[in-house]
């Protein structure tokens, strides 16, 4: 059980060994064969590759725009419309103070810049906040885009997670975990330096990430994000959200992160 905890495969050695070294009869290896990767992933990227031109055409003018999650109302099972809108609210401010926060940057005059300093400076208090703003989008928008789907997870996925986890039961038991041991998000992030899946918790938007990790999956733990269905209980909210996740978006941006990975030189050495 305590492989994946103790596993330190280099990441070039992870294409060779893959999830087979937790014990696991499925190579992460095979996900990157070109055929496979390319059947695969050819709808997703697709429709991917749409969007974040689509995207990046907003950022250039720095006017993101909320994405439309009302398909999901009526389709969390125990989760309230009332809730939902609520969080979209939410997100909507996220999404206007980040494009505040770039407009002031970009308009930042001389006396700003130059008085630019760590302890307190209208310049660091625009960085910190954009940090939170943005994040505050983006982790949203992991949230909701994996959300709202109640099919089985791909094979391929479910290997992989018992590769790093050691089960897929174990692997829930963390993300159960994180999710109470957490005051914001837990997340499941695909670690680009060895290739392994690991959770990780953060206390706001913008604290505690690790470095190098692609998230897959986005668990929102704040208050605002059950306090009106379920109080104070969280636990409660955490097995309506397990048996909510959108797999299949899980999957997709696990193998986002696989061939970007494979796609060119690694950062890290
Ligand atoms: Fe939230």
């Amino acid at each position: 059980m305590d492989d994946f905890l103790n596993n330190t495969v280099p990441r070039r050695e992870f294409l060779k060994v893959g999830a087979i070294a937790a014990g696991s009869t499925f190579a992460l290896s095979s996900l990157l064969n070109g055929k496979a990767l390319a059947e695969t992933m050819k709808p997703a990227t697709s429709k991917r590759l749409q969007e974040d031109m689509a995207r990046l055409k907003q950022e250039i003018v720095d006017t993101l725009t909320p994405k439309d999650y009302s398909h999901l109302l009526g389709h969390v099972d125990g989760l309230s419309d009332n809730q939902l809108r609520q969080h979209f609210k939410l997100y909507e401010n996220y999404i206007n103070k980040t494009n505040l926060l770039n407009q002031l940057i970009r308009k930042a005059d001389q006396e700003m810049l130059s008085g630019a300093n760590p302890t307190y400076a209208p310049y660091r208090e625009m960085l910190v906040e954009l940090s939170y703003a943005h994040n505050g989008v983006v982790l949203h928008e992991l949230y909701f885009g994996n959300l709202g789907h109640h099919g089985a997870p791909h094979k391929n996925l479910v290997a992989v997670i018992q590769g790093s986890f050691g089960s897929w039961e174990n692997y829930l038991k963390h993300l159960m975990a994180a999710g109470k041991a957490s005051r914001g998000w837990a997340i499941t992030g695909f670690d680009m330096r060895d290739g392994h899946l690991r959770n990780y918790g953060l206390d706001q938007h913008n604290q505690w990430a690790p470095v190098h990790f692609y998230p897959i999956l986005a668990l929102d733990v704040y208050e605002h994000a059950y306090m009106i269905d379920f109080g104070t209980n969280r636990s409660q909210y955490l097995d309506v959200f397990v048996n909510n996740v959108n797999w299949e978006a899980v999957y997709n941006r696990l193998l986002f992160a696989v061939h970007h990975l494979m796609s060119g030189p690694a950062a890290t050495d």
